[in-house]
C-alpha cells in the first residue's frame, strides 16, 4: 500500500539545477537501451567525485567480467516464462509446483481454534495466522527426524482490510467498525513467527513449536532502545518513560540479521491514527511531514492511544525498525532508534568488509529518500549474544545522487553542517530524519522500496516503485510522472559497504519498452512479458541472482497483467533482461520473496487478494477472487505460497 501525499517540503519550490542535469545525464543512458554488451576491456578508475561516465560504465563492466565464470551468453535463470494476464488464481512457471503454505486464519498453535470467518475474535486471531502477509524471512534450523529441513518463517502482516475481513461490513468504515471488530483488526496485524518442515518434499507448518508466536498491535510490549529511548518526545500518558510501546503495525518489509534476529519495519504508520493534532504543538510540523493522521483503520475510535489529539507523542513511537529473535518466543521485540524514524520498507543488509553490519532502508513516500546504517561494532558470528544491542549504535546516511554518476553517503550526525543547529540532539534527527535529510540536500527519489545489497559483488539494487506526482525528473529519478517506476544499481566504492562513496546506474527503466509513451529501457532480449512494473520487493537468492516483486496498486489496468515474480539479469549482456516467473491472483501484489538456504524453495507472499483498485471499496461478496479457497460468500484469504521444482533441484 502506498501514502499518496507529497509531504517533502523541499518539493513544493523549483529545483532547475536538478531538471538540467537529468536532461544532461538521460542524453548518456543510451547504452542500456540499445542493450550494448557489457563484457569489455576494462579500465582503471580514479574516483574524482566528478569521474567520467564512461570510465565508470567501464569499471562496472570489469566488476561484471571478473563476476561472471560461466558463458557471458546464457542467462543465469533457467525456467520458461509465463505470460502476462490477470486472472483469479496464481501462475507458476512450468516445471514447478506452488502449493499454498499458509493462509490468512490458519491456526498456529495447538490450541489454537480453525478459521470461522463468521466467528473471529482477538483470542482466536492472536493464535491464528496474520492478515495480509508481506515479507518473510527464513531461519534454518537443523532437520529433525524424517524431515529433510526445518525452518522458522518470520512473516509480517501488513495491515487490516476491514470489507475483506468481517462479513456484511457497511460502506462506512468507520461507523461499520465494532470494538471487538477493532480488536481482530489489532490482532491481525504484525508478525508471525512460524516453524515449517520439509517432509517428502513438502513443506508443512508444525503446529506445537515452541518457536510458533504471534506478535501484533493489540497487546505485544516492545522496548525502545538507542538513541532515542526515553526522550521526551517518546512519552506518552500510558508510558512516562518513553521506554515502552505496545505493538507494531503496518509492517512491510524487513531484513533477517546475520546473528538470526528479524527485523520488521513499521511503514504507513500515519494510516492507524486519528484526531487533530493539537494547534500549534511542537509535533504539528513533525506530524504534517509524516502526514499523521490518516484514519483508514478507524482504531482510534477505541483505544484514545491512537488520537493525536490526546496523545500527540505516540506517532513518535511508530515509524521503526523492530527487532525480533525468533528463537527465544519469550523476547522483547526492541524498537532500534539508531536506524531512524520514517516509512521503512525494508531491512535487508550485508556485512561489510571490516565487519560491521550494513542495513539498507528505503522510506516509501513520495519524493523521500534511501538510507543506510552502518553499525558502529563489528558482527561478532562467533558469539550471537553478543549482537544483542549492536543495532543501538551506528551512523544513519542518506544518499546523495550526482549526475556524473557518483553517489555520497551524507551521515546524519548531529555535528553535520545545519544538523547542529537545527536540530537539539540526535535523538531529534532520528525521531525526523527526513526534515534531517532535506537540510542535506539528500535526493528525494520516487518512492524507494527494498533495497537489497549482492553481498559477493558490492552491489546494491534500490526498487523506486513508482511517482505519479513528479512533474520534472531529477539525476536519479528522470521520468516526470514516473507511472512504472524504476531499478538503479549502486556499485559501493571497493565492495566496501560501509564506505561513504558509490557509483550508480539504472538498471531498468520498467513499463513496456514497445509503448514509447512508457519511456522504458530494458535489454531488447526481453520478452513481451518479461518487462514488469513497479518495483517493490526484491531478493538475491542462494546463487547470486536477482528476483523482484511488484505492486502496482491500482495501475495494473495500465500494464495488462497482474503484480508478480520476475527474473532480472544483473551482469553480462543479458542485463536488463526480465523474465516472468509467477504471477499473483487478480487485486494481490506479490510479496516476501525469499529461498531456502539451498535455493530448492521459494516462499513467496500472496498480499490482499481480491482487492478493489478503489481503497476501501472491497467486500467479500463482491470480492474479484475467492483465492486460494474458492469457496462462495467466503473471503479470499492472504498466502504464503511455497514454490519448488516438480523433478527436484533449484528453484528457477
Ligand atoms: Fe508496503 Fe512500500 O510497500
Ligand atoms: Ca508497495
Ligand atoms: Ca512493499
Amino acid at each position: 500500500m502506498s501514502d499518496n501525499k507529497v509531504t517533502n517540503p523541499t518539493q513544493y519550490s523549483d529545483n532547475p539545477s536538478l531538471t538540467d542535469l537529468c536532461e544532461k545525464r538521460y542524453s548518456r543512458r543510451a547504452f542500456v537501451k540499445t542493450g550494448v554488451a557489457l563484457g569489455v576491456a576494462a579500465a582503471t578508475l580514479q574516483l574524482t567525485g566528478c569521474g567520467d561516465p564512461e570510465e565508470t560504465r567501464l569499471a562496472t563492466a570489469k566488476v561484471d567480467d571478473e563476476w561472471r565464470n560461466k558463458s557471458p551468453y546464457r542467462s543465469k535463470f533457467d525456467f520458461i516464462e509465463i505470460e502476462h494476464g490477470i486472472d483469479e488464481n496464481h501462475h507458476v512457471a512450468p516445471d514447478h509446483t506452488a502449493d499454498v503454505l499458509l493462509r490468512w486464519g490458519d491456526p498456529i498453535f495447538k490450541d489454537a481454534p480453525e478459521f470461522d470467518v463468521d466467528n473471529q475474535s482477538a483470542a482466536s486471531q492472536s493464535k491464528q495466522f496474520g492478515y495480509n502477509n508481506d515479507y518473510i524471512g527464513y531461519l534454518s534450523l537443523k532437520p529433525g527426524r524424517g524431515q529433510e529441513a526445518r525452518a522458522l518463517l518470520c512473516v509480517n502482516h501488513e495491515y487490516p482490510i476491514h470489507g475483506l475481513m468481517f462479513p456484511d461490513f457497511g460502506l462506512d468504515l468507520r461507523a461499520s467498525l465494532t470494538e471487538e471488530q477493532a480488536k481482530v483488526s489489532m490482532a491481525s496485524i504484525g508478525a508471525s513467527i512460524v516453524e515449517v518442515a520439509l517432509q517428502d518434499g513438502q513443506w508443512q507448518v508444525i503446529r506445537n513449536s515452541r518457536f510458533n508466536r504471534r506478535i501484533t498491535a493489540l497487546d505485544t510490549e516492545m522496548e525502545v532502545t538507542g538513541p532515542a529511548a526515553g526522550h521526551p518526545r517518546m512519552r506518552t500518558s500510558a508510558d512516562g518513560k518513553g521506554r515502552k510501546v505496545i505493538g507494531t503495525f503496518n509492517n512491510c518489509a524487513g531484513g533477517m540479521t546475520p546473528w538470526g534476529t528479524y527485523l520488521t519495519c513499521e511503514e504507513n504508520f500515519n494510516y492507524h491514527f486519528t484526531g487533530k493534532s493539537p494547534t500549534n504543538h511542537p509535533e504539528a510540523e513533525n506530524h504534517r511531514r509524516y502526514n499523521v493522521p490518516t484514519d483508514l483503520f478507524h482504531w482510534g475510535k477505541f483505544d484514545k492511544r491512537f488520537d493525536v489529539g490526546a496523545e500527540p507523542n505516540e506517532p513518535n513511537r511508530f515509524g521503526w525498525v523492530v527487532e525480533i529473535d525468533p528463537l527465544d518466543p519469550t523476547s522483547t521485540p526492541k524498537k532500534r532508534t539508531a536506524l531512524g524514524r520514517f516509512k521503512h520498507e525494508g531491512g535487508e543488509n550485508v556485512i561489510a568488509p571490516d565487519g560491521r553490519l550494513v542495513v539498507y532502508m528505503g522510506d516509501d513516500q513520495r519524493f523521500e529518500y534511501v538510507y543506510k546504517f552502518v553499525s558502529r561494532d563489528p558482527v561478532d558470528l562467533e558469539n550471537p549474544r553478543k549482537n544483542r544491542d549492536l543495532l543501538d549504535h551506528g551512523t544513519l546516511y542518506v544518499a546523495k545522487f550526482y549526475e556524473d554518476g557518483f553517489l555520497e553517503w551524507l551521515p546524519l550526525t548531529h555535528d553535520n553542517g545545519p544538523l547542529q543547529t537545527q536540530f537539539e540532539s540526535q535523538a531529534d534527527i532520528l525521531i525526523e530524519p527526513r526534515r534531517a535529510a532535506d537540510l542535506l540536500n539528500a535526493t528525494p527519489m520516487d518512492r524507494p522500496e527494498d533495497i537489497i545489497p549482492n553481498a559477493d559483488t558490492g552491489r546494491v539494487y534500490v526498487n523506486l516503485t513508482n511517482n505519479t506526482k513528479r512533474t520534472e525528473g531529477n539525476v536519479a529519478n528522470p521520468r516526470p510522472a514516473n507511472v512504472f517506476g524504476h531499478v538503479i544499481e549502486i556499485s559501493e566504492m571497493d565492495s566496501d559497504f560501509a564506505g561513504t562513496r558509490a557509483y550508480w546506474d539504472i538498471l531498468v527503466k520498467c513499463g513496456d519498452p514497445e509503448n514509447p509513451g512508457h519511456d522504458a529501457q530494458w535489454n531488447p532480449k526481453t520478452s513481451e512479458h518479461g518487462w514488469f512494473a513497479s518495483p517493490d520487493n526484491g531478493v538475491i537468492d542462494p546463487s547470486g541472482r536477482l528476483w523482484i516483486a511488484t505492486d502496482q496498486s491500482d495501475k495494473t489496468g495500465l500494464s495488462g497483467t497482474a503484480d508478480g515474480l520476475w527474473a532480472l539479469e544483473t551482469s553480462g549482456p543479458l542485463r536488463g533482461t526480465g523474465r516472468m516467473f509467477f504471477r499473483v491472483p487478480e487485486g494481490a501484489e506479490m510479496c516476501g520473496p525469499i529461498f531456502s538456504d539451498d535455493g530448492e524453495s521459494l516462499f513467496l507472499a500472496v498480499q490482499h487478494p481480491g482487492d478493489q483498485k478503489r481503497p476501501g471499496a472491497a467486500r467479500i461478496k463482491s470480492a474479484t477472487t475467492t483465492w486460494p479457497d474458492f469457496t462462495e460468500g467466503k473471503p479470499p484469504r492472504p498466502s504464503v505460497v511455497v514454490v519448488r521444482k516438480t523433478n527436484g533441484g533449484k528453484v528457477g
